[in-house]
């Protein structure tokens, strides 16, 4: 009897998924604990899917929206707990990640983030450069309208200064100065905890992507749980805006 693993893979995965991380706080709060015992559960939980998705399913592309521009607002505990939380994620598994082929990128305003949190994100972005199995982003100080105005900002300094012509200005123009340039566009957008919605996420990646809604709570997504959002998504017929049977996918 094949394992539904294998049957997934066999059905063709997605080449990039992408993970709206949601539930933390409630995932906590349910238990009596602080809010921040949720991220660190939370953590625990993306460790095991990153090696899950690397190792077992190898899937390609997959990308983990771990602090938003709007997470700012949270108290400055909660921030500079996640911040801590994220520095340690990735120098733990550094070593594991050039081990295994898992290539970082971060995508978001790096700039804004703590030096210590800098300076791990920029090694780890450099010593995972060769990585060639798992392209692993991560959306750190992230949002897709933050992303858009900059490259607008960008594409207008460059007409102004007369490098770029306004008729020139392409799909490819805007695709090319997105954070997720190297990365094709998401296949599958999942969001735990029940919240159906994008939250500024991948607005412009997100066009054709499949999306899967789950109340679990981020924490307690498993491998099983992501085989399963896979498993409807090859369910799906997905038509990019063609008819059914025109060859549109
Ligand atoms: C949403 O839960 C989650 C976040 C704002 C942070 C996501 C961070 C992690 C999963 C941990 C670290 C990630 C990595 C990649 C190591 P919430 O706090 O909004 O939950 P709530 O909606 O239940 O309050």
């Amino acid at each position: 009897m094949k394992t539904l693993v294998e049957r997934v893979k066999e059905a063709g995965l997605p080449d990039h998924i992408a993970l709206i991380m949601d539930g933390n706080g409630r995932w906590a709060r349910a238990r009596g604990l602080p809010r921040v015992a949720g991220h660190r559960a939370g953590a625990t939980a993306a460790e095991r899917l990153v090696r899950f998705a690397g190792e077992r399913l190898g899937l390609r592309y997959l990308t983990l929206f771990a602090f938003s521009t709007e997470n700012w607002k949270r108290p400055k505990e909660e921030v500079d707990y996640l911040m801590d939380l994220l520095r340690e994620f990735i120098d733990e598994k550094l070593a594991e990640f050039v081990e295994s082929g898992v290539r970082l990128r971060v995508a978001g305003e790096i700039e804004t983030l703590p030096e210590s949190l800098r300076e791990t994100v920029i090694r780890a972005i450099r010593e995972t450069e060769g990585g060639e199995n798992l392209d692993l982003t991560v959306a750190l100080s992230y949002g897709a309208r933050q992303e858009l105005t900059r490259v607008c900002a960008e594409i207008a300094a460059d007409v102004a200064s007369g490098r770029l012509k306004a008729e020139e200005i392409g799909e490819g123009t805007i695709r090319s100065r997105l954070y997720t340039a190297d990365v094709p566009d998401p296949d599958l957008i999942i969001r735990t905890s029940g919240e159906l919605r994008l939250s500024n996420f991948l607005l412009w990646q997100a066009a054709y992507a499949e999306l899967y809604f789950t109340d679990v709570l981020w924490p307690d997504f498993t491998p099983a749980e992501l085989v399963r959002a896979i498993a409807a998504y090859q369910r799906r017929k997905r038509r990019f805006g063609g008819l059914e049977g025109d060859g549109a996918d």
